[in-house]
């Protein structure tokens, strides 16, 4: 089939190049210069593992191009809108700028039969607002949402592999058809026994929401549970096995810690609250309002005890951090705890050292007053102390007797509970993690 795939960011850039790889004839366009000649390139803009090699390949067979002109889209049927829905300033809503943009562009080169697919993450009613313009710009074409669940980091195999596809279609004939179109693309993930969920507009944008904010809720719970085991000497990483081993519950996303960041779960809940505002049912969301505050909470705990093991103030002192990037195998820094905290504790004094195998030079780029160093050798040298803050497997892999040479202090604050702390106490490191003595 030929398809466009309009964005070409962590989501379009995947989607594009994983519906080449499953055979289709695919163009990429994108407003960003810079990125659409990379991309054409077969490189990727951003750290994905398993994207290079796939871009490489898919751009290489000739199925897979990219452009900044929107009329490349004239001769494809389906069309994929995967632009950004960023937080607005100073608001807790969505920023829909880009989709609107997107789609005001596109329908002008719509034709009879098309589909488009809206896969950004929206407020819903924004299908319906949207699939007014589809067809009033072209009568005989239909607008689907069908988003997306991946994950960044393991997005070429969430994309293939989905564990679920939605479709949400309006009702009628119309809709039928466009649902038998988008079966046509994802015939293999279908073939698979992926399954599927047929459902309306509004049942579509609010299960992408939903599945974040239960997500954000899971992290959230056990960041709470976190600050009951510092009041009581318990420690949250044995009450997470505990409590995981009940399927009920299950062990997955339960990981406490310095909480969630990235450029989704936080601006996806906060757009949920404000939509529900718009809507009159704010109360049914108030509980996403203690999800944000327990979040941003820990960052600030974090802080907090770094200043603790290093006797009561930062300031002067050196800081190790290690980790940059908002969850380990992506170079991705939007809403980054670590930055946050490293951020803090520069503002409070300290000398902070960053390190991060992918993110350096975003995080440079966005707080260029921090120190960056390429190693955890090198951030951690003459460290007073180390904070362990994106759980890369580098650093979980640590040795606790070699990095002990390198510092200052063997202090080492885990704000990712990964660590082994009889290991590091062994080494004769001071060892604190959130929610664990
Ligand atoms: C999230 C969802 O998991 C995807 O399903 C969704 O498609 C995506 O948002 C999106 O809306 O596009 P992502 O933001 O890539 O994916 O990352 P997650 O793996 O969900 O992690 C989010 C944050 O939660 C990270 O900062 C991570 O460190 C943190 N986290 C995760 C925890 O603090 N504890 C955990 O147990 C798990």
């Amino acid at each position: 089939m030929h398809i466009s795939v309009i964005g070409c960011g962590y989501l379009g850039a995947v989607h594009a190049a994983c519906m080449a790889a499953i055979g289709h004839d695919v163009v990429g366009v994108d407003v960003d210069v810079a990125k659409v000649e990379a991309l054409s390139q077969g490189k990727a803009p951003f750290f994905e593992p398993g994207l290079p090699e796939l871009l490489q390949e898919q751009v290489a067979s000739g199925r897979l191009s990219f452009t900044n002109d929107m009329a490349a889209i004239k001769g494809a049927t389906v069309h994929f809108v995967g632009v950004g829905t960023p937080q607005k300033r100073g608001e807790y809503a969505a920023d829909l700028t880009y989709v609107d943009a997107a789609v005001a562009s596109l329908i002008h080169h719509l034709a009879p039969g098309d589909v488009v697919v809206g896969k950004s993450t929206v407020p819903v009613g924004t299908a319906s607002r949207l699939a007014a313009l589809v067809t009033e710009a072209q009568p005989e074409a239909t607008l689907v949402w069908n988003p997306e669940f991946l994950r960044e980091g393991h997005a070429v195999q969430d994309t293939l592999h989905p564990d679920r596809l939605v479709y949400g279609l309006p009702s009628g004939p119309a809709g039928q058809a466009a649902g038998a179109v988008l079966d046509e693309v994802y015939a293999p993930l279908i073939a698979e026994g992926i399954p599927k969920v047929v459902a309306d507009y509004a049942t579509a944008e609010l299960v992408k929401v939903a599945a974040n904010s239960f997500l954000a809720t899971k992290i959230s719970f056990i960041n709470a549970m976190a600050e009951l085991c510092e009041a009581t000497g318990a420690d949250v990483t044995l009450l997470a096995d505990a409590i995981g081993h009940d399927e009920r519950i299950g062990r997955k996303f339960l990981n406490a810690g310095v909480g969630f960041g990235g450029g989704c779960l936080p601006k996806d809940i906060r757009a949920f609250m404000a939509r529900a505002g718009e809507l009159g049912v704010d109360q049914a969301l108030s509980f996403l309002r203690e999800v944000d505050s327990i979040n941003m909470r820990r960052r600030v705990r974090m802080v907090d005890l770094a200043r603790e093991v290093c006797g009561g103030s930062i300031s002067g002192r050196r800081v190790a951090v290690l980790g940059a990037a908002f969850k380990p195998e992506s170079d991705d820094i939007r809403d980054s705890p670590a930055l946050n905290v490293a951020t803090q504790m520069h503002l409070q004094g300290a000398t902070v050292v960053v390190t991060d195998p992918e993110a350096i030079s975003n995080a440079r780029r966005a707080w260029p007053d921090l120190r960056f160093a390429d190693t955890p050798e090198a951030a951690a040298k003459d460290a007073d102390v180390v904070v362990l803050l994106t759980e890369w497997r580098q650093y979980r892999d640590l040795d606790p007797n070699a990095f002990g040479e390198i510092v200052a202090h063997k202090r080492m604050v885990d704000g990712r509970n990964v660590l082994d702390p009889e290991a590091w106490r062994a080494a004769g490191w001071t060892y604190r993690a959130l929610g664990r003595h």
